[in-house]
């Protein structure tokens, strides 16, 4: 089998806490970003921007994270709230995938959606290719106004996902997947 469709048809996603240093090198994370930016776009627009989170970075969005939380439930336990802490931490390497999408003339808001999704699956891919191990997160903080603000995103921006990228500790167990006559169908007129 070719080596990309043997890793299409074997990729796994990892937990963030499995994904080991040492991180991608900058040009490895070059190459990751550049992938991830060669996406099926409708429009030419670009509607995705990427957000770097590495070294000391990860740790200082952490106490955004933190914070944010402690705003939304402040009777947390401070045990709890430092768990909150590390959310970027436990990969040695996380780039957040923001869609920019929003009303357009010509091009549906939903397409640039779907753009965002498609970059972030590149991202994932594009991880696996270099022997990386990837994990498509978003969690809570991803949908929380304080912690978007804090990482900059504009009102109408989104997090499509938090890709999680260091080194896999082996192979993992696969999964079921969707039998395919249970979600293909052949159009017959
Ligand atoms: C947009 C998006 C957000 C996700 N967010 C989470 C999440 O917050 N937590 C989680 O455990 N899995 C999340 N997942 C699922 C994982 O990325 C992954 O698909 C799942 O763990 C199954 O593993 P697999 O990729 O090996 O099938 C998300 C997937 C997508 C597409």
């Amino acid at each position: 089998m070719p080596d990309a469709l043997k890793l299409l048809t074997t990729r796994r996603s990892f937990k963030p806490v499995e994904l080991a240093g040492p991180a991608p090198s900058a040009t490895e994370i070059d190459t990751l970003l550049t992938i991830a930016s060669r996406v099926p776009d409708h429009g030419k627009l670009a509607p995705w921007r990427f957000i770097v989170f590495e070294g000391e970075a990860r740790a200082l969005a952490g106490t955004a994270i933190a914070d944010a939380f402690r705003a939304k439930y402040p009777d947390a336990s401070p045990e709890h709230v430092d768990a909150e802490r590390t959310r970027l931490t436990r990969a040695p390497l996380v780039i957040a995938v923001v869609s920019r999408a929003g009303p357009h003339a010509k091009i549906p808001e939903w397409e640039q959606v779907l753009s965002a999704g498609a970059a972030a699956m590149s991202l994932v891919l594009a991880a696996h290719t270099l022997g990386y191990g990837a994990s498509w997160i978003t969690e809570w903080y991803a949908y929380d106004r304080n912690v978007l603000d804090a990482l900059g995103l504009a009102p109408q921006e989104r997090i499509a996902g938090f890709v999680h990228i260091g080194r896999p500790p082996g192979r993992p167990e696969d999964r079921p997947r969707p039998p395919l006559n249970e979600i293909v169908s052949r159009f017959s007129g």
